[in-house]
């Protein structure tokens, strides 16, 4: 639904009962303790912060505001590593016929495992951060990694690849022409593709993606708990592809069934396929393409991940798609707390849903959303700030220079 006194849009969904059978097949819970106990043995790994923003949640009116803090996780500024790194594990232990009790992290890197798998070559298209991931996760097991990134790719984030040794092609076009071309090549040369998007044929690795992710609901569910809290009662994820949301979205209806938080989909207006095919009849998977222009260069995709749509068109209760500088307003809002609450570093895609979210709970327009959400003080709201300052020069445009401005109109403060 479109409100033409909010500078955002949004669709409910609502469900008469939710379909949970997607959502229980790729997120049964030993998948996400499966994923963790790998990912703990990573030398460096350790839990990333749930950090509360008691303040922001008074001034909004809210229980608690609680974000996920993926800025340094494993030193690579994102969340993508944990499922890269999953599916490559995940790889090699079936190539390997190896359980999961025999496969330690020190094994997966030894010589031996070299020896036995050969030469590969890995391969993925991506929008900046996979791309990252997947480079680190190859050099640490010592094979060779090769990243298609799309002509808007800023030079930091080709470089930042680079730096993990892979070899950085730039392909014309969009996310989604860089996707394609991969799979050509790929074919042609006999790389080994790790994507996190999935397309028909195309699953077993994205889905390995995506279970990887859930080491950080685990994290997250262990980091409530603590806190004497069972479980969010609200979900914000942004979305590229959807493998994220999927995962997130995905794990809380699995863990929770019918009483999983009520999840919210963000996505920037000019990349929203998410939205788009919420928006057909069925919810049919749509597509939208163009040069996908936004500054959150991690959410600028055209096409839905297939086995992420069969989840999301399921579970998700609404779909948001904002402008650019709601993702910008995000990010100075976690750099600039109010007193008392804790200072975060957010990129453009880390920050998107913070901005969507004090928007909707701002903007006299945006009633509807607010009524069939039904935030209100006894809210516990989960938002996670997926990547860090992985763009260093628009980071600094952002937050130092204060470009993309919130037009006047939409101001906290206004008359
Ligand atoms: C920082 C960041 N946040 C969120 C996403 C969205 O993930 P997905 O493409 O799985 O929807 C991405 C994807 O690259 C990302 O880099």
């Amino acid at each position: 639904m479109n409100n033409s006194t909010c500078d955002f849009k949004w669709i409910i969904t609502p469900h008469e009962k939710k379909d949970l059978s997607a959502a229980k097949k790729m997120f049964p819970i030993e998948v996400s303790r499966t994923a963790r106990r790998f990912h703990r043995q990573i030398p460096g790994y350790r839990m990333s912060p749930l950090v509360s923003l008691p303040n922001l949640a008074t001034m909004f009116k809210v229980g608690g505001i609680w974000v996920k803090d993926e800025a340094s996780r494993l030193e690579l500024n994102s969340f993508k590593v944990l499922g890269g790194s999953f599916a490559l594990y995940r790889f090699i232990q079936e190539r390997l016929h190896i359980s999961d009790e025999q496969m330690s992290y020190s094994y997966l890197i030894s010589n031996e495992v070299k020896e036995k798998l050969g030469d590969i070559t890995f391969a993925s298209a991506t929008d900046g951060n996979h791309g990252r991931g997947i480079a680190w996760a190859a050099q640490k097991l010592g094979h060779r990694c090769v990243i298609y990134v799309h002509s808007e790719t800023s030079q930091r984030r080709i470089d930042a690849i680079r730096g993990y040794g892979a070899t950085v092609k730039v392909i014309d076009g969009n996310y989604d022409d860089a996707v394609r071309q991969i799979v050509v090549d790929a074919k042609e040369n006999g790389w080994e593709i790790i994507s996190d998007t999935s397309w028909e044929g195309y699953s077993q690795i994205p889905t390995w993606i995506m279970q990887g992710y859930s080491t950080m609901m685990a994290e997250i569910q262990e980091q409530f708990s603590a806190q004497g809290i069972t479980r969010p009662t609200h979900v914000f994820v942004q979305a590229g592809v959807g493998a994220l949301a999927a995962s997130v979205i995905g794990y809380y209806h699995s863990l929770c069934g019918e009483n999983a938080p009520t999840c919210v989909v963000v996505e920037p207006e000019d990349a929203a396929c998410l939205f788009a095919s919420a928006s057909t009849e069925n919810r049919e998977i749509r597509n939208v393409d163009g040069d996908l222009d936004t500054i959150m260069a991690g959410l600028a995709c055209g096409s839905p991940s297939e086995i992420a749509w069969n989840v999301l068109r399921q579970t998700v209760d609404a779909f948001v798609t904002v402008p650019d500088y709601i993702a910008a307003k995000g990010m100075r809002v976690y750099a600039t707390p109010l007193k008392g609450d804790p200072f975060i570093v957010s990129g453009e895609s880390g920050a998107v849903t913070l901005g969507a979210l004090l928007s909707i709970l701002r903007e006299n327009g945006a009633d509807q959303l607010r009524d069939f959400l039904k935030i209100d003080e006894h809210s516990q709201i989960l938002l996670i700030n997926t990547e860090g300052n992985t763009d260093p020069v628009l980071f600094r445009q952002i937050i130092w220079e204060g470009s993309n401005p919130v037009p006047e109109e939409y101001w906290f403060d206004r008359e």
